[in-house]
């Protein structure tokens, strides 16, 4: 038994910033940040929120599948920049589209959550609990990144991606693998709260996201292969049955560094960084649902899914549309 993705959805904010715009911020060009990252342009949010872009993207993702919101059991959000604290975005999804019978929260594992959620929800099917999942990643990272720092705010947009899930009894996730290693927590960390209480005194606490760029491009080089070969594994399979591998949309040269590593062409790994930018968790999601309506994938093509995020966190799945 496994869980197969049925319907995809998406939803980006209407503004888009081009590099030009940002070049007026901050001292970089649209050469640097197109060499070193691949990304031409991104969404931000003006007024848009967590909460709306995934209710929208899931509500897509319904109608895609032909089900209705009443249907779904299982709603996850995989998000890292919530609008607030409670109620958690899934249960503001929730009642926007109207899933009054299913069961929501959210999960956050930075860039690597919505992966982990596609396979908390395959746990929850595997064990007999649920029949279907709603499952969205939807970040509004915009207000966690400092606008004056070249090196974080050039890489990041907002957005949201979902799917419908629903147990199969062939083809669906065939393997997966997932890791986290809190003591390298430090290397991408922040979008923190000041304590307010008399009693906590002044508190060091950090406003905004600020990351070793250098360590998490050789973390993500080193692992995500190790991560897509294990799945592999453990599914049976080699790089060469894939047909295409949807990894995190951080930057290209760490897609061209793991398609090298793995001895793959880079024809096999899509990508939509150049207009979105790194929308973590909602970035797998997105550009699933970018192929999708493409009409890229077909059914019986074998996909592996793999992302990496702070924590730091990492991990793969091996599917069969
Ligand atoms: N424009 C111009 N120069 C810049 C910019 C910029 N936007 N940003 C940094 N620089 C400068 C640096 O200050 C440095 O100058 P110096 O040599 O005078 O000190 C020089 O460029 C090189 O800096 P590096 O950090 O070595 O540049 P690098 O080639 O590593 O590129 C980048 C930086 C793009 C951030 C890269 O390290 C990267 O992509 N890392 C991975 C980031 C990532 O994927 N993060 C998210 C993953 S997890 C998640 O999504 C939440």
């Amino acid at each position: 038994m496994s869980i197969k993705i049925l319907g995809t959805g998406s939803a980006l904010p209407v503004r888009r910033v081009m590099n030009e715009e940002i070049v007026r911020m901050v001292d970089t060009s649209d050469e640097w940040i197109r060499e070193r990252t691949g990304i031409g342009g991104r969404h931000v949010s003006v007024g848009e929120t967590a909460a709306s872009l995934a209710a929208d993207a899931c509500s897509r993702a319904l109608e895609d599948a032909g089900k209705t919101a009443e249907e779904v059991e299982l709603l996850l959000v995989a998000t890292c920049s919530p609008d607030e604290v409670a109620p958690c975005t899934a249960c503001r999804v929730q009642d926007r589209i109207g899933a009054g019978n299913a069961v929501a929260f959210d999960l956050n594992a930075a860039c690597a959550g919505f992966l982990f959620a596609l396979h908390t929800a395959w746990a929850y099917v595997e064990a007999g609990i649920y029949q279907n999942a709603l499952i969205a990643g939807s970040e509004v990272l915009s207000k966690l990144v400092d606008w004056e720092d070249r090196g974080t705010c050039i890489l990041f947009g907002d957005g949201a991606g979902a799917v419908y899930v629903e147990k199969c009894q062939e083809g669906g996730i065939l393997g997966f693998v997932q890791h986290a290693d809190g003591k390298k927590g430090g290397v991408l960390a922040g979008g923190g709260r000041q304590l307010v209480s008399p009693w906590a005194g002044r508190q060091d606490f950090r406003r905004f996201l600020q990351m070793d760029g250098r360590e998490v491009f050789a973390f993500a080089v080193r692992q995500v292969p190790l991560n897509v070969e294990e799945a592999l594994s453990g599914a049976g399979l080699t790089v060469g049955d894939v047909d295409l591998f949807v990894l995190h949309q951080a930057n290209r040269r760490i897609i061209e560094g793991v398609a090298k590593r793995l001895g793959a062409e880079l024809s096999r790994f899509p990508m939509n960084l150049e207009h979105v930018g790194n929308t973590s968790s909602a970035a797998i999601p997105l550009l699933l649902d970018e192929l999708n309506r493409q009409g890229r994938l077909k059914r019986g093509m074998r996909l592996v899914l793999s992302g990496f995020g702070a924590g730091l966190t990492c991990g793969a799945c091996v599917m069969q549309w």
